[in-house]
């Protein structure tokens, strides 16, 4: 059983890590980091699969992804794991949910303006293939409260004409966005879309949710896809995730992979999970390192506590939003409770070409990596940063003076 082999948050975790010790990691959300343990784990799925390949494709694995699905469908508050697949990223599973749609001209494709890129460029591709209509409401920052999405939601639906609005079909809502980083009302959300039109399909991207914040599928109401990268916060290998699927929307909508194997009979006869289980010859080991992940993250919080991990980097991103938004004298881009690990802080100038050169300099200086980034519509120049178990209180100290010292009119 994979565990961790030093308990204590702060710094002390970097052991259980593989990042460069010159390296100061403060964008943990766009591509995670891997704990070494369940490295070694997944390394250990390889040798098996390289000594005895048709043992491996044909029983070991087999075996291995049901537990790993049973095991991350209870995490996520799931009965069963009959509905939840794995995949290699967010990218795939909203691609296999939105290209396998019968949308037809004219139907109504809903989402965000801060929606992730990749979401948007599938739309715009179901728009060049099957002309269907995209609504996209913008979200403006600074976020205030909840009606802040919730009204522009409400607005934009409520404006549709009543043909319009039975041709609004398919709805997707970030359940941690992207950039800037807030936790979404999903809930209110998705019943805002289904009272204008209940046949409507609600898609949830937690790319950033599992291991972020806790994921509870069946209380996020009534919606019909979740998908979460385990790659991001749960510290598993590159190219893990998992696809939930209604299971009411199987059979009707009959998600297919983006890529059809050997083993998926198109004509109907393969099940959701076949088709999604077998996608050709490939390294299916970093889904099985999902179950590894779990086990230890179980084996750190059997000694700091049950929710330790989510709880110690939720509280150290607060104290570092308080710190930096008091040392920079400027502010948040959304109330605290909209928050986790994943916080933006408005940057002390408004020059994002001055804050693009301090971001290329800390890397350079002091191997700090941070994001500055920019709203466009405001031209707010701010940072988006990860807060982690093997981050402490002065790392975000440290962050803080030099952003200062970068930014101040000398340099
Ligand atoms: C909200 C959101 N969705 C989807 C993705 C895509 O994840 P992946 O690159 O693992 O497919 C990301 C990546 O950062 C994201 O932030």
């Amino acid at each position: 059983m994979v565990c961790a082999s030093n308990t204590t948050y702060g710094h002390q975790q970097l052991e259980n890590f593989l990042l460069d010790p010159t390296y100061l990691n403060f964008n943990h959300g766009s591509f995670g980091a891997v704990a070494r343990p369940v490295l070694d784990a997944q390394h250990n799925y390889v040798l098996q699969q390289e000594a005895r390949p048709d043992i491996w494709f044909r029983e070991t694995y087999k075996t291995l992804i049901v537990e790993t699905r049973e095991k991350i469908s209870k995490e996520c508050g799931l009965v069963n794991a009959d509905n939840l697949v794995l995949l290699e990223n967010a990218s795939a599973a909203v691609n296999a949910i939105f290209r396998s749609l019968s949308l037809q001209r004219g139907d109504i494709f809903v989402y965000f303006s801060t929606a992730y890129g990749m979401v948007k460029h599938t739309a715009a591709w179901l728009e060049v293939d099957k002309g269907i209509k995209i609504l996209e409401v913008p979200v403006t920052v600074p976020i205030t409260s909840v009606q802040s999405l919730l009204d522009p939601m409400k607005n934009a639906l409520d404006d549709l004409s009543p043909e319009e609005k039975a041709k609004v079909k398919v709805a997707t809502f970030s359940h941690i966005s992207s950039v800037p980083a807030f936790i979404e009302p999903i809930k209110e959300l998705a019943s805002l879309v289904k009272s204008v039109n209940p046949n409507a399909l609600v898609l949830i991207d937690g790319a950033h949710a599992i291991g972020q914040i806790k994921v509870d599928i069946p209380a996020l109401g009534d919606i019909d896809y979740y998908l979460s990268n385990a790659h991001k916060w749960l510290y598993a290998p590159k190219g893990s995730a998992f696809l939930w699927t209604n299971p009411e929307q199987i059979d009707t909508v009959r998600p297919q992979p983006s890529v059809i194997s050997s083993e998926n009979d198109v004509s109907g006869g393969t099940d959701y999970l076949t088709r999604f289980g077998y996608t050709g010859t490939k390294d299916f080991t970093a889904y099985l390192s999902i179950s590894d992940s779990l086990d230890f993250r179980h084996s750190l919080e059997e000694v700091n506590g049950e929710g330790s991990i989510i709880d110690y980097s939720t509280s150290l991103a607060e104290w570092a939003g308080d710190h930096l938004v008091e040392q920079w004298k400027t502010s948040r881009l959304s109330p605290k409770e909209f928050e986790a690990a994943l916080f933006n802080v408005i940057l002390p100038t408004t020059d994002y070409e001055l804050a693009t050169k301090m971001q290329t300099d800390l890397l350079n200086d002091h191997g700090i990596y941070m994001l500055a980034l920019l709203d466009e519509e405001s031209g707010i120049v701010f940072t988006r940063l990860s807060s982690q178990i093997y981050l402490e209180k002065a790392d975000f100290v440290k962050l803080g003076d030099l952003v200062l010292e970068y930014l101040s009119p000398r340099k």
